[in-house]
């Protein structure tokens, strides 16, 4: 069955001495709350990957991912770093398709299937992100537009690949802003993309997929999102920064 999972993204924040702080807070206050089918992955600037690592190796329930991974594999690419890179120093799980890199770096959905390709080919888990804008719930068809998304990105993969991706639902309306999708809200999309992934798939893949809930994720809204039966855990930005409400989200899970 699927994992429960609570994700921490750090984006481009924290100086590496607040980076070991943080880590070790979150593993000291966390550590006993995290059993077998659960799993938490921290997400860390990759500057401080290595060194964040070190706290959770001897943590199996524990995971370290990287925000980003470039779509080529190697070569003259100024400040980009390869999944090569990410595969030598023992990374699990990478961050692809945020909303932040679609928007500010132009990722689009057929770039981001090459950065899913190259993951996987290097025993990467992508942890995929998707979601519609403001604008596109109030006018468009959202679900479709989501769906899309994954089609897009995911749906050239193998069944056994497609086993190793976890997906992420973040509204763009609900990220950064405090404006947290209502339990229902994200209920109602994450039901319709296991649907969409059966019906490519078959039911018993679409039931293996852990898919997350992030945007504005608090230790207040965490339990009521966490409750629904097609929310797996969550992607949390703001409230990973700081370890108190972290720890209460992964006890919420
Ligand atoms: P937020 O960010 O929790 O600060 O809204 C979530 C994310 O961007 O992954």
């Amino acid at each position: 069955m699927r994992k429960k999972i609570v994700a921490g993204n750090w984006k481009m924040n924290k100086t590496m001495d607040e980076a070991v702080a943080l880590t070790s807070e979150i593993v000291n206050m966390a550590k006993d709350e995290v059993r077998n089918d659960a799993q938490v992955i921290l997400c860390p600037p990759a500057l401080y990957l290595t060194t964040i690592q070190k706290y959770i190796t001897d943590l199996p329930n524990f995971a370290i991912a990287a925000q980003n991974v470039s779509d080529k594999l190697s070569g003259a690419y100024t400040g980009e770093i390869s999944a090569v890179m990410l595969q030598s120093i023992g990374i699990k799980y990478v961050l692809i398709g945020h909303s932040e890199r679609r928007q500010y770096f132009n990722e689009d959905n057929a770039l981001l299937a090459e950065k899913v390709n190259i993951s996987l080919a290097h025993g990467i888990s992508p942890i995929f992100c998707c979601g519609e804008s403001l604008n596109q719930r109030q006018n468009e068809d959202y679900i479709g537009f989501v769906k899309n998304q994954l089609t897009e990105s995911l749906f050239h993969l193998s069944e056994e690949q497609l086993l190793n991706i976890v997906i992420a639902y973040e509204p763009i309306w609900a990220i950064g802003t405090g404006m947290t999708a209502s339990a229902e809200q994200a209920q109602e999309m994450h039901a319709a993309l296991r649907a969409h992934i059966a019906s490519k798939y078959g039911q018993e893949v679409a039931d293996n997929i852990s898919i997350l809930y992030g945007g504005s994720v608090s230790a207040a809204s965490a339990p009521e999102l966490f409750q629904a039966p097609d929310i797996d855990g969550g992607l949390v930005g703001g409230a990973c920064l700081k370890s108190r409400d972290f720890t209460e989200i992964i006890k919420a899970r």
